[in-house]
């Protein structure tokens, strides 16, 4: 005998079929069957591998989702907010509805966010103990040269003189250098508040644009649109896990 998962109406809402009332309202309407008999109480019990159908169409659980996510300018990185659509709001094909994006990035920044419900994951990936890598492609109003690599890589103070806040050393590539603009990639071992627009300020450059290419082992899938989004692949999970 299987271990019993959760309530029916538990399983259903969790899978964003509605709230529970109205997924309860559903289930005594008749419209569930479990391994294919209708059931009309609630509160009964389902176990792994049972068969759920709504309306006849099957509704599988997941535990836990993971999506990439290449995050456009103008949306912000919450679950919810009352003026500004979020990046949830663009992940439409999702099931569960505690997904969270881990950490934020700005509302003008693009790229790489991943999104699922899996807190562990989270936890540990932002984890400042952990130092994980996060790579960036930006643009700087302003010359980058091999003062500014050696002044990222020894530490920039992104405090004030009188509470300085020293960055950890991080690798700076000079992909085109010009009087006013250069295109550089910027990788940083931490996650503090506008680390990288703060980073540049204090070498008196102005971030134009910023993308995220990559999180750890997790690389922005270049053929993702910003505003589109995948579910992670096995293997990228299993990357991230072990990261
Ligand atoms: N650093 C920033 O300044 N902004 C971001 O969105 C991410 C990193």
């Amino acid at each position: 005998m299987m271990r019993p998962m959760m309530r029916l109406d538990k399983y259903l809402a969790d899978m964003g079929e509605g709230t529970r009332q109205e997924v309860k309202k559903q289930i005594r309407r008749g419209s569930v069957t479990v391994n294919g008999e209708t059931v009309r109480s609630p509160e009964r019990k389902v176990c792994e591998g049972d068969l759920v159908c709504l309306e006849g169409r099957e509704v599988s659980y997941e535990k836990t989702e993971y999506f990439m996510l290449n995050k456009p300018a103008g949306v912000v990185s919450a679950t919810e907010d009352r003026r500004d659509r979020t990046v949830l709001d663009l992940i439409a094909d999702r099931k569960r509805k505690d997904l969270f994006p881990v950490g934020r990035l700005d509302k003008d920044t693009e790229g790489l966010l991943l999104i699922t419900n899996d807190g562990e994951l989270s936890h540990r990936l932002l984890s400042p103990r952990r130092h994980v890598d996060k790579t960036y492609y930006v643009e700087v109003k302003g010359c980058a040269t091999e003062v500014t690599k050696r002044a990222f890589l020894e530490g920039v103070n992104i405090g004030t003189a009188e509470e300085p806040l020293v960055t950890m050393p991080a690798d700076l590539e000079i992909l085109e250098a010009g009087q006013d603009l250069s295109r550089v990639r910027l990788t940083i071992r931490e996650g503090k508040f506008h680390q990288v627009k703060r980073m540049f300020q204090a070498q008196d450059m102005e971030v134009l644009y910023l993308k995220r290419e990559s999180m750890g082992p997790l690389r922005l899938d270049e053929s993702l649109a910003p505003g589109e989004y995948r579910p992670l692949a096995e293997e990228e999970i299993k990357r991230l896990k072990e990261e």
